[in-house]
C-alpha cells in the first residue's frame, strides 16, 4: 500500500478535495460530534435497558425523554455542528463560526438537561414544580439554535444566489425554528394546561411537529449536505440539472405548504380534504426523486471502488426509501402504534443516524487530517486521509449496525417486542465500535506510520495541529 504523499502526487488528488473542502476548519465542530455520539449511545443504551419504547408505549414520557435525547442531542447537535464546517465552503465564504457556536452548544445542552428533568417529572419521579423545566429547557434549546443559525444564515446571505445544496439547507434551518415553536408550545401545554389547553388539537399540533422536525429539518438537511458529500467523495458531477431542481421546488415546497396547511386547519380555516394530501404527497414525490437522483449520481461516479463512507450511503438511502413506501401503505391502511413505531425506528436509526455515522466516518478524518497537516502539505510528506482509518477493521460494525437496524425494525413492526434488546444490543454495540474507530482517528497514529518510516518522512506523534 503507498503510504505516504510526496508532494507530486498529493497535488494530483488530495488538493482537489482541500479545495473543495476549504482549508479553515470550525473549531467547534469536532466538539459538537463528540457530544453528540456520547447522546447517541446514550439513547440506544437506554432503550436496551428498557427505559423506553419498544419496553413502553410511544407516548411514555421516558420514550419522549429518549427521543429529545436523539432528536436533539445527537441529530440535531451533529447537524449544526457539520453546518459550522460546511456552510462556508458551500458557499465559497471562508470564515468559520467563532466562539458563538461553542456558546450555542452550551444552551442547548443546558435547554435539553432542563427538558429532560421536565420529561422525568412528567413521569413521576420528580416533584411536579419540576414540569415546568420542560418548556423552559425547549425556549434554551431554541435561543441556542438561534445563535447557531444567526451565524450560517448570515453566511447563507452573504453567498446569494445560495448554491444547489445551500438551498436544501436554508430551507431546513427555517423548518427547525417550526419545530422547535411546535414542540415549546406542546411543553407548554403539558406544564402549564391552564394557560395553553390544546385538548382537541393536540394531535394536529403533533403532527406539525414532527413534519417540521423529521422532515423539514432532518430530511432537508441531510438531502442538502449529501448532495454536496457525496458527490465529492464519490467524484460525480455536482450540477443535478433540471431533476435536481425538481427535487427541492417538491420537496421543500411540498413540506411547506403542509405545514401552512395544518396551522392554517389548527386555526380553524376550513379546508378543503383534498389539500393536505396534496401537498403531503409532492413532499413524498421530491423524497422519491431526491432517492431516483442519487442513483444517478452514483452511476455517474468517477471513482469506481467505493469507500466505506460512500458504500455505507447505501443502507441509509435504502432504509429512506423504505420509509417512503411504508409512509404511503400506512396512509391507506391506517395506523397502529407497533406500524407508527417501526417506521420511526427505521427513519431515525436507519436512514438519519445511518447516513450520519456513515459520514463521520469521513469526515472526522478529513477534518482531523486538515488540522493536522493543512499547512505543511507540499512541503513535507504527508499520510493519505485514508490513512487515519481501518476500512477493514470497521466495514463488519457498519454491516451490523444496518443489519441490526433492519431487525429492530421488523421485531418492532411484528410486536415482537421481547425480542428487540437482541437488536437493539447489536444496534449500540456497533455504534460503540464504529465511535471508537473515530476516536482513533483523533487519537491513534495513521496505519501507514505505525510502519517503519524512513526518519525524513516520519510524521510527529502529536502534531501542533492535533487537538
Ligand atoms: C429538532 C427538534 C425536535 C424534534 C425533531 C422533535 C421530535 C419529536 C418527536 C419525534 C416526537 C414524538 C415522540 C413520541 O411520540 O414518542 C416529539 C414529541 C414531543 N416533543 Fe419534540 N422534537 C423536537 C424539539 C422539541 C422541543 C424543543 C420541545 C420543547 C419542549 C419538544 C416537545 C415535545 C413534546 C411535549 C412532545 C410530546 C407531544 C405529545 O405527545 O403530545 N420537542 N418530538
Amino acid at each position: 500500500m503507498l503510504y505516504m504523499f510526496h508532494a507530486s502526487r498529493w497535488q494530483t488528488s488530495a488538493v482537489g478535495d482541500l479545495a473543495m473542502l476549504g482549508s479553515a476548519v470550525s473549531r467547534w465542530t469536532m466538539l459538537h460530534f463528540g457530544v453528540a455520539l456520547a447522546f447517541f449511545l446514550l439513547a440506544q443504551l437506554s432503550m436496551v435497558a428498557g427505559a423506553s419504547f419498544p419496553a413502553a408505549s410511544l407516548s411514555a414520557p421516558m420514550t419522549l425523554a429518549i427521543v429529545h435525547l436523539l432528536t436533539i442531542g445527537w441529530l440535531t447537535v451533529l447537524m449544526l455542528g457539520a453546518l459550522h464546517q460546511f456552510i462556508p465552503v458551500i458557499t465559497a465564504q471562508g470564515k468559520v463560526a467563532g466562539t458563538s457556536a461553542l456558546v450555542s452548544l452550551i444552551l442547548m445542552l443546558i435547554g435539553l438537561g432542563a427538558m429532560q428533568a421536565g420529561l422525568v417529572a412528567l413521569d413521576g419521579r420528580l416533584p411536579p414544580a419540576a414540569l415546568a423545566a420542560l418548556p423552559v429547557g425547549g425556549i434554551l434549546v431554541l435561543i441556542g439554535v438561534a445563535i447557531a443559525a444567526a451565524s450560517l444564515l448570515r453566511t447563507l446571505w452573504q453567498a446569494r444566489p445560495l448554491p444547489f445544496p445551500a438551498r436544501f439547507v436554508a430551507a431546513g434551518l427555517t423548518f427547525l425554528f417550526a419545530a422547535l415553536g411546535m414542540g415549546i408550545s406542546l411543553g407548554l401545554g403539558f406544564s402549564f394546561p391552564q394557560w395553553i389547553s390544546w385538548s382537541g388539537a393536540r394531535a394536529d399540533v403533533l403532527r406539525l411537529h414532527l413534519v417540521a422536525g423529521l422532515i423539514g429539518w432532518f430530511t432537508l438537511i441531510a438531502m442538502g449536505v449529501s448532495y454536496r458529500l457525496l458527490s465529492m467523495f464519490t467524484l460525480a458531477p455536482e450540477d443535478r440539472g433540471p431533476l435536481g431542481n425538481a427535487v427541492l421546488v417538491l420537496s421543500a415546497g411540498g413540506v411547506a405548504m403542509t405545514w401552512l396547511l395544518g396551522i392554517a386547519a389548527v386555526g380553524g380555516a376550513p379546508l378543503s380534504g383534498a389539500v393536505v394530501p396534496i401537498a403531503a404527497a409532492a413532499t413524498g414525490l421530491g423524497v422519491a426523486l431526491y432517492l431516483v437522483d442519487m442513483v444517478r449520481l452514483y452511476r455517474a461516479r468517477r471513482r469506481h471502488k467505493l469507500e466505506l463512507n460512500t458504500s455505507m450511503a447505501l443502507p441509509a438511502l435504502a432504509a429512506l426509501a423504505l420509509s417512503l413506501v411504508f409512509a404511503a401503505y400506512l396512509c391507506v391502511q391506517g395506523v397502529t402504534e407497533a406500524a407508527i413505531g417501526a417506521l420511526g425506528y427505521l427513519f431515525l436509526f436507519g436512514w438519519l443516524s445511518g447516513l450520519g455515522l456513515s459520514q463521520l466516518y469521513k469526515i472526522v478524518p478529513f477534518l482531523t487530517w486538515l488540522e493536522r497537516y493543512g499547512s505543511v502539505l507540499g512541503k513535507q510528506v504527508v499520510p493519505r486521509v485514508q490513512d487515519l482509518v481501518d476500512e477493514r477493521r470497521d466495514r463488519p460494525w457498519f454491516v451490523l449496525y444496518f443489519a441490526a437496524v433492519a431487525a429492530g425494525t421488523l421485531l418492532v413492526a411484528l410486536d415482537w417486542r421481547a425480542l428487540w434488546p437482541i437488536a437493539g444490543l447489536g444496534q449500540f454495540v456497533a455504534t460503540l465500535m464504529i465511535v471508537r474507530a473515530l476516536w482513533l482517528v483523533r487519537h491513534g497514529m495513521p496505519r501507514s506510520s505505525q510502519k517503519a518510516a524512513p526518519a525524513d518522512l516520519a510524521i510527529p506523534a502529536r502534531p501542533p495541529f492535533a487537538t
